[in-house]
């Protein structure tokens, strides 16, 4: 096959909050750098991100970092890497401000300075009163982002490639990375891109199940990639369940709803949250409170004909402030509901919202794979990963709300300032890799196999409701090997999957087949790593193995597709100036 090819310093591939931060910094410094992107920048699922984004600026009450560091690790029970939280959170006041200068239109208060409100998890002074440390923009704040994330890249002349769909990853003997064959989705024609640099920003991988909050092209697609190229996935098994999605339907309300004074109610009108997390209540971590959720309906306390959810309540805020701190939420409730949270209750449930695993970064941004020695580690060279789709780890064991529009934007930063350092020191392109592309291009032109099998839209659905079914919110070890049974067999019938349509033109089933097999390696990657861990640990909770386990389980899990393996390394214990924050009962 021959195939156009194009040369570019750096290589982005995502253009959610992560890409474009990242883009913008390389592109500023001069380095000629290509932004990937399947949907139309704009359309990236940051643009779904509504309640804010974390940084101790103290505009309403006293705040510092530290504090912000302390609320992190213990929200993430523990199994974050405190050096990657302590850089988070001290440079979270300078991004911030940063997107503020880059025209971000943040709320503001009576004397101008940007809105913070209350979320969960969050404290003063190392686990005393509620702080509001997230930074808003009404609850639009994703939306507001990407959009001047979008402007600054266009004046900076960044070089993007919109509705492109990234393939796999190309890789030479010495195990760099050299850039990404892309298929342009309009012409189904493929493309080589060759660089010295490639950062993946490809976001999260909601759609593996059934009720999400999630963009339908959140596939896990860098995720599979870097699978692909073998590199393995750490902490799968930590998959966040947003406490408030709109019941049976999935779509998100954010927890800005909590932070603006709303709470959750069950059918007798209980505040049940008070019985959960006596300090907290309603801002509670989110595993905690998605927790207690399932405990009202199973118990019999779920509201509605099937007792089957629980409410939020909103209309004591009156409608000044619902119009203007959540119109947005109004707007969903109005539309998909029919009802308005002025006067309405809401009827809400857990739906699944955001991985914490990834791809294994350090805090420069670099790809940690597993080394040649057992139990050694080794950079990935040309290789970098940004936001949802990398595990730096900030999150842990349960992330944070609030937390992950600074991920991105923090670590998009840092990433490519160690990209331009190291196409500074590696000025030559090195050789395209054949073998690589030639496996790259067998993929491709897998797809090209017309004729009859499964289809791709009931093999999509069958995944997502094994893992919904078998790696929901609880777990055990009998339900999870039986999901590694249904995901196996799913995996396998994919192979028999062909497309009826030959042209590439607009080829929707074509990337949607992609998709599905991206899809299918994510879910058994999560599946793999929840079936091994044996504890329980922010949102990972085994139902066999109650407890956390610190003797045994204070390490990351590390999935490798090849021969669908596991490896282990240690939780980073170490910030990087403060003490480290040993790990505690976590109660709210
Ligand atoms: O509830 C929300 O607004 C979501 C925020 C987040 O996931 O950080």
């Amino acid at each position: 096959m021959s195939i156009n090819r194009r040369k570019f310093d750096a290589l982005v591939i995502g253009a959610g909050g992560g890409g474009l931060r990242a883009g913008l910094h390389l592109a500023r410094e001069g380095v000629h750098t290509a932004v990937v992107s399947k949907v139309f920048p704009t359309r990236s699922h940051t643009v779904a991100a509504q309640g804010g984004i974390n940084a101790a600026l103290a505009n309403m009450v006293p705040d510092n970092w530290h504090w912000h560091m302390f609320d992190t690790v213990k929200g993430s029970d523990y199994l974050g890497d405190q050096d990657a939280i302590e850089y988070m959170c001290k440079v979270a006041p300078k991004i911030v401000y940063e997107l503020e200068h880059f025209g971000v239109p943040f709320s503001r208060t009576e004397k101008g300075k940007i809105y913070q409100r209350p979320f969960g998890g969050q404290s003063q002074n190392f686990g005393g009163d509620q702080a509001a440390r997230t930074c808003a923009a009404a609850d639009r704040t994703g939306h507001a982002m990407l959009h001047s994330l979008y402007q600054q890249n266009i004046a900076a002349n960044t070089h993007f490639f919109d509705e492109y769909f990234a393939i796999d990853l190309l890789r030479d003997d010495d195990g760099h990375v050299t850039g990404a064959l892309v298929i342009e989705i309009e012409t189904g024609e493929p493309l080589v891109i060759e660089a010295k640099a490639t950062l993946l920003a490809t976001g999260g991988c909601g759609q593996m199940y059934k009720t999400n909050t999630n963009a339908h092209v959140n596939t896990g697609d860098g995720m599979a990639m870097a699978l692909r190229a073998g590199i393995p996935l750490q902490d799968m098994e930590f998959f966040q369940f947003h406490p408030t999605g709109i019941a049976g339907r999935g779509l998100l309300l954010t927890e800005g709803c909590r932070g603006e004074g709303g709470y959750l109610v069950n059918k007798d009108g209980e505040r049940f949250m008070e019985r959960y997390a006596p300090n907290a209540k309603d801002l509670a971590s989110r595993d905690v409170v998605s927790r207690a959720i399932y405990t009202e309906v199973k118990e019999g306390r779920g509201c509605g004909p099937d007792g089957d959810h629980v409410h939020l309540k909103l209309s004591h805020l009156g409608a000044d402030v619902i119009m203007k701190r959540l119109p947005g939420i109004r707007d969903t409730c109005m539309t998909f509901l029919h009802k308005d949270p002025i006067t309405d209750l809401i009827p809400i449930y857990p739906t699944a919202h955001y991985v914490m695993g990834g791809i294994p970064t350090n805090r420069a941004g670099e790809v940690v794979s597993v080394g040649k020695r057992k139990g050694t580690e080794a950079v990935v060279p040309g290789l970098y990963a940004a936001g949802e789709c990398a595990c730096v780890s900030v999150h842990g064991a349960n992330r944070l709300g609030g937390n992950s529009l600074l991920d991105i934007v923090v670590f998009g930063r840092a990433a490519a300032e160690n990209m331009i350092e190291y196409v500074r020191a590696n000025p030559a392109h090195r050789d395209l890799p054949e073998k690589s592309l030639e496996q790259v291009e067998g993929r491709l032109a897998r797809w090209e196999q017309t004729g009859e099998g499964p289809s791709v839209l009931d093999l999509r659905n069958e995944l997502k409701t094994a893992m919904e079914t078998y790696c929901g919110v609880y777990r055990d070890q009998e339900t999870l090997a039986t999901g590694i049974e249904k995901v196996a067999e799913i995996v396998e019938r994919i192979k028999d999957v062909r497309l009826k349509d030959q042209s590439k033109v607009y080829n929707t089933s074509r990337i949607e087949a992609l998709e599905l097999e991206n899809l299918a390696d994510i879910a058994m990657a999560t599946v793999t790593s929840a079936h091994a861990r044996q504890e329980s640990r922010g949102a990972h909770s085994r139902v066999d193995f109650p407890e956390r386990d610190d003797a045994n389980w204070m390490q990351h899990t590390l999935y490798l597709r090849e021969g669908r393996k596991l490896a282990y390394k240690p939780v980073r214990t170490q910030p990087l100036t403060v003490e480290s924050f040993p790990p505690k009962k976590r109660t709210y």
